[in-house]
């Protein structure tokens, strides 16, 4: 079996960094044409851009504003002529105390929505509208340990955000198969990036480490192949199934 995307052009968001830059490198390394997405950094996401070459390109959008979010579909139609594959992986994790007040408290938790879960809804509605008309594709929505275990108190939003990616990735599987749409959730645990690096402050390594089976945190480079690998087609018959990659921390 040999994973080659040579003949696809894919979308991923988040991809200037971490997880979502490992799935980058890793989709253009099968062959793939892929559209950079980025928010704030533009200088690693050119970086990224042209070292994965493959036809690459960076686009950029605040996925908290919707309007941005459209546009950077549209953008990325328009420059690419199709999308094959659309990976959601850009996302927050916002540390917010239930003891914090009630307007820090609810902007938390809208900014955590407007981020993880509608945009990731409004582009999949996007991508959903694009593959019916263009003989179907694939999204490859990344959620997280924590939409299945739960997560600490600080995290209730996050953790809510990614239950939804979850079920809407079920929904769009059994809603769309006839169209030629299949859709997958990629579940991390604990992943070495910044956003992780936020939670090492906070709780100690020791207390990550002690979480899992293996004897390594998880890197961004051991989410990347499974992405390529759904990608790819060859797991289109688990259409809606979730693929946790969490060192064995977490079964369900
Ligand atoms: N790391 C973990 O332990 C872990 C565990 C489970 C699930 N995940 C999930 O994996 C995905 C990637 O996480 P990561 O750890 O790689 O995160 P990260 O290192 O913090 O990178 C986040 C990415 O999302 C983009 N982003 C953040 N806010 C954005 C916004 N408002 N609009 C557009 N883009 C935005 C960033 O773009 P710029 O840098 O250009 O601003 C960056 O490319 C997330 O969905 C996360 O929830 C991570």
């Amino acid at each position: 079996m040999r994973i080659d995307l040579s003949d696809q052009k894919i979308l991923v968001t988040g991809a200037s960094r971490g997880i979502g830059q490992a799935i980058a490198r890793q989709l253009a390394e099968a062959g793939a044409q892929v559209a950079v997405h980025f928010n704030r950094n533009a200088d690693t996401a050119q970086h990224v851009a042209d070292d994965i070459r493959h036809g690459a390109l960076t686009f950029q959008a605040d996925l908290s504003k919707p309007v941005e979010v459209v546009q950077l579909f549209d953008n990325v139609l328009a420059r690419f002529g199709s999308i094959d594959c659309l990976v959601n992986n850009a996302g927050i994790a916002l540390g917010t105390s239930i003891d914090s007040d009630d307007i820090a408290f609810t902007d938390s938790w809208s900014k955590t929505m407007l981020v993880n879960l509608h945009a990731t809804g409004l582009l999949c509605k996007k991508a959903i509208n694009h593959f019916t008309t263009n003989g179907g594709g694939r999204i490859i929505n990344i959620a997280s340990r924590a939409a299945f275990r739960g997560d600490t108190g600080d995290y209730l939003a996050y953790a809510a955000s990614k239950g939804g990616v979850v079920s809407l990735t079920r929904s769009i599987a059994r809603a769309f198969g006839k169209e030629g749409i299949k859709a997958f959730t990629v579940a991390p645990g604990f992943t070495r990036t910044d956003m992780a690096e936020d939670f090492i402050q906070k709780y100690g390594e020791t207390y990550v480490k002690s979480d899992i089976a293996l004897t390594t945190l998880t890197q961004p480079e051991d989410i990347a192949p499974t992405v390529a690998f759904l990608a790819s087609g060859y797991a289109d018959h688990a259409t809606g199934t979730t693929i946790d990659i969490n060192a064995g921390s977490y079964m369900h």
